[in-house]
């Protein structure tokens, strides 16, 4: 071989390897890596035409003047979102029922699931009814249920004689789950719950019980008691298995490197770029970690950093407190929590 042919040779070697390299890149797609980009087809719904959002969500509704807010749409690195066809949809899960499993952050992703498949069907027949902790709206032409089980911690909360006991290897309100097609669940806001609102007096692990501990272990270990759930009672060929994933709050500017912001207030962009200059809260290892060891397929809605991206995206003043509260924690509907749906719209379809 010449060196002309062998200079040939290389130079079309190098240009194979680019091509595949940059097929191999866009075939990988990660949903969970991206940015925000406006988009005036967005929102996907009005929120206006949505009766049935509850007043902590309904920001547009409480005064929130700017709407920037809604516009943009999340655009992974390698690929695109499909975007949420309701139709489409609510005939894939005809007869069938979804389940969030959770606190308020999993009633933020309820509503925001079922305004954008009522939008897309506005005339179509539904009924909202509720039974102790669980709420479910039907879609009465499809037979469809979107339901919500309010259970902050996934572990019980029993009422016994010395008073509330957290206990974190009892799992018995997992008989609410039994016979859901899409299950959805969350847990992590209460865990750093202390005082009056801490709606427990005791923490038990075994048959050891404490006054507390440390919270991430004690997350830990409910999470491994939640594991140990799913992989005793869930059949996948029945029944699809998601974590909704960390929601981040809002409270300290200089994790966006805005140091004299001490909340969400005023916010209405997101933070620009990849990256969140913070990093990620340490609740997302440990919810990785204990993912990793479970057999049955969950898959992680890993939204976390995508949501903390967005500091423009919570209620601020616009909540359910009004002027003298700040929610920096939830998130307004229309917003956020739409892209943790077509995320999972794109996941299971
Ligand atoms: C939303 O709906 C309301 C009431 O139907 C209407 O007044 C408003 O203009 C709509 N907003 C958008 C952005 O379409
Ligand atoms: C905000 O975050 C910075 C950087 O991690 C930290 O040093 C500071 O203590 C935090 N402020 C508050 C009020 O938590």
């Amino acid at each position: 071989m010449g060196l002309w042919d062998y200079f040939i040779f290389t130079a079309i070697s190098l240009v194979w390897i680019f091509i595949c390299h940059r097929a191999n890149a866009t075939e990988e797609c990660d949903l969970f890596s991206g940015s925000w980009v406006i988009d005036e087809a967005y929102p996907l719904y009005n929120s206006s035409g949505c009766p049935f959002i509850e007043r902590e969500f309904s920001c547009q509704k409480n005064g929130r003047p700017d709407i920037l807010y809604t516009k943009y749409r999340w655009k992974p690195l390698g690929c695109d979102l499909q975007r949420l066809n309701g139709v489409q949809m609510l005939e894939r899960f005809r007869g069938k029922s979804i389940m969030f499993v959770g606190d308020s952050l999993s009633r933020n992703q309820w509503q925001s699931l079922t305004c954008m498949l009522h939008s897309s069907v506005p005339n179509a027949n539904y009924i909202i009814t509720r039974q102790g902790d669980v709420s479910t709206f039907t879609f009465t032409d499809y037979g469809v249920n979107v339901m919500l089980d309010r259970n902050v911690y996934l572990v019980d909360v029993v009422r016994e004689p010395i008073g509330g006991v957290l206990k974190l290897d009892s799992i018995h309100g997992a008989k609410l789950w039994k016979g859901i097609d899409v299950l959805i669940f969350n847990t992590w806001h209460w865990w750093n719950r202390r005082g009056p609102t801490q709606p427990w007096d005791y923490i038990q692990v075994g048959n050891e019980i404490k006054m507390d501990m440390d919270r991430m272990l004690a997350f830990n270990e409910a999470l491994t008691t939640w594991a140990a759930w799913v992989d005793a009672s869930i059949d996948p060929t029945k029944t699809l298995v998601f974590f909704q994933g960390i929601s981040p709050s809002h409270y300290n500017g200089t994790l966006w490197k805005e140091p004299r912001a001490k909340s969400c207030a005023g916010q209405q962009e997101p933070v620009t770029g990849l990256r969140f200059p913070g990093g990620l809260p340490p609740a997302v290892d440990v919810l990785k970690s204990v993912l990793r060891k479970i057999r049955k397929p969950v898959k992680l809605l890993d939204i976390t950093l995508l949501s903390l991206l967005r500091k423009d995206g919570h209620p601020s003043i616009y909540g359910l407190g009004g002027p003298t509260a700040m929610d920096c924690s939830h998130w307004c509907l229309a917003g956020v929590p739409d892209t943790w749906n077509e995320i999972l719209y794109n996941l299971i379809l």
